[in-house]
């Protein structure tokens, strides 16, 4: 079957914001300790951060990184992670029934930062805290010296501050599951203040509320109207997080999982809208969707998370989920879907980003290895720049049980002055999928680079035994001829075609 594309650069959807390639790193597992950080480590630099990680995640292309939680943010004293590291506490981390050492704080957050190129983004925890302690982290991290708190940070080695412009007010505050989990109309009255607080102290900050946890929550959509009606004017964002998996072995939806997404984001636009249009504001508020991957869920239901007054592990292997070819092009595709709404999705997270459901996996005193979503990440990182264009695909349906009659093939294609680049999914099990895209008004005629991730076995993936089993290889189909690029898309498959 044959699938026509045509990419309009007469109304582009909008700029792509950087941050759209943001990821996350959470006090969880092993993404912090044994992950980002591992002192006794050969490649470990002074500090204690793997030098290997850090390579990888400038390969990676990571923009800005969202810390330290997740849930774990809920019940976090940011205090604890500064001063000398032998005073610090010991604390339970009652999100992860872990054991919190407190050794990586918000100084070696922001030295790693610097290391890995990226820029921190700060979660607060309003599920057991609240202005105050949101404000004595603020005044710790931005203010210049000549205050207790940034006299302090000065004292501890960083006298400069931190910069810090974008912070989530809590996380997933409508989760039942969150620590001090409330409802929209109780969250959106404590965002709003604490908002007000912290712009009295720095007013150029970039702040997001809590959307939903999901689009399957049973608060989804008026959770977002009520906590907006509330904070309309304090915030920049509203956050969105999802997760797909398959379930009851149903592949064709698992692979349609984007679509969800893209109602989810037009959902979310719709409801901050209507918000709009009902405060009588000129303002938009915009998407960040600051938790989205591939996630076993139902794999970390079922394992025995510990419980119990004496089993408290430090860095215990949680949520250590093994990428596939078919979770790669899962997650290409719904890259692909945040950069259909870069008008207004301007912020986004992987949730996470090194062992914890994360492109980059590591073994303590052993190598660090790319799971097959690196690739997908770290190309689109690459190649997407400047603005997203209008795409119509022409193209068959597969019906599926979660989504209605899913097309085959979806792709964006984006331009940034004389550099043009199309990412495309086949979402077809079994059938290879032949692409016309016509290109002729996009400036560029020649192919640059292809991409692509497929392969005779969609569950192959990279393991510590075999770490390179799946990488992205060229598409030796791709070819440009009067105007039109075609190209061969095999099954389930993701491709990044790079034009200028
Ligand atoms: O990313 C894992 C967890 O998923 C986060 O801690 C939480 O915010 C979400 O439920």
């Amino acid at each position: 079957p044959e699938v026509r594309i045509t990419a309009s650069t007469a109304a582009p959807v909008g700029a792509i914001d950087r941050r759209v390639f943001g990821s996350f790193v959470e006090h969880l597992g092993r993404c912090v300790y044994d992950g980002i950080h591992e002192p006794g480590h050969p490649t470990a630099d002074e500090q204690g951060f793997r030098q290997d990680v850090i390579d990888l995640v400038r390969e990676l292309g990571v923009t800005t990184v969202r810390y330290p939680g997740g849930n774990f943010v809920s019940g976090y004293r940011w205090e604890d992670g500064v001063g000398p590291k032998d005073e610090r506490p010991v604390r339970r981390d009652l999100a992860w029934h872990s054991t919190e050492t407190n050794q990586v704080g918000l100084h070696e957050f922001a030295h790693w930062n610097a290391k890995a190129g990226s820029e921190p983004m700060l979660a607060i925890n309003l599920g057991t805290r609240g202005e105050l302690e949101a404000l004595d982290l603020l005044e710790y991290t931005n203010l210049p010296t000549g205050s207790t708190l940034s006299d302090r940070r000065a004292a501890n080695g960083s006298p400069e501050g931190f910069g810090v412009r974008m912070w989530c007010l809590g996380n997933e505050m409508d989760g039942p599951w969150q620590l001090g989990h409330r409802s929209a109309e109780d969250y959106g009255k404590l965002a709003s203040r604490t908002a007000k607080a912290l712009r009295q102290m720095q007013p150029d900050l970039e702040l997001v509320a809590c959307g939903s946890s999901g689009r399957g929550m049973p608060t989804f959509g008026s959770w977002e109207r009520t906590v907006l009606l509330h904070t309309y004017d304090d915030v920049d964002f509203i956050s969105a997080h999802a997760y797909y998996q398959p379930t009851g072995g149903d592949l064709d939806s698992f692979l349609a999982s984007a679509i969800d997404m893209d109602r989810f984001i037009e959902s979310v636009a719709a409801t901050a809208d209507a918000v709009k249009a009902e405060l009588k504001s000129d303002k938009t508020i915009f998407v960040s969707f600051d938790e989205w991957n591939v996630w076993y869920q139902d794999r970390y239901h079922d394992q025995d998370i510990v419980t119990g007054q004496d089993n408290w592990p430090i860095a215990p292997r949680l949520l250590e989920d093994v990428y596939t070819v078919m979770d790669a092009v899962v997650f290409g595709s719904l890259m692909i879907s945040l950069l259909k709404h870069a008008d207004r999705v301007k912020a986004a997270s992987l949730a996470q980003l090194v062992n914890v459901i994360a492109p980059i996996m590591t073994e303590p005193g052993g190598p660090a290895w790319r799971q097959t979503t690196f690739y997908p990440f770290a190309i689109t990182a690459r190649l997407a720049r400047g603005e997203a264009l209008r795409v119509e695909i022409d193209a068959p349906t597969v019906p599926t049980e979660k989504h209605g009659d899913a097309p085959v093939v979806d792709a964006v294609v984006t331009r940034d002055g004389g550099e043009a680049a199309a990412f495309l999914v086949n979402r077809h099990r079994s059938e290879p999928m032949t692409v016309r895209i016509r290109v002729d008004g996009l400036g560029s005629a020649r192919i640059t680079e292809t991409h692509q991730i497929a392969d005779d076995d969609p569950d192959a993936a990279n393991t510590l035994e075999d770490q390179e089993r799946v990488t992205a290889r060229p598409n030796e189909s791709a070819a440009i001829e009067d105007g039109v690029l075609t190209v061969t898309l095999p099954p389930v498959s993701w491709t990044a075609i790079g034009l200028a």
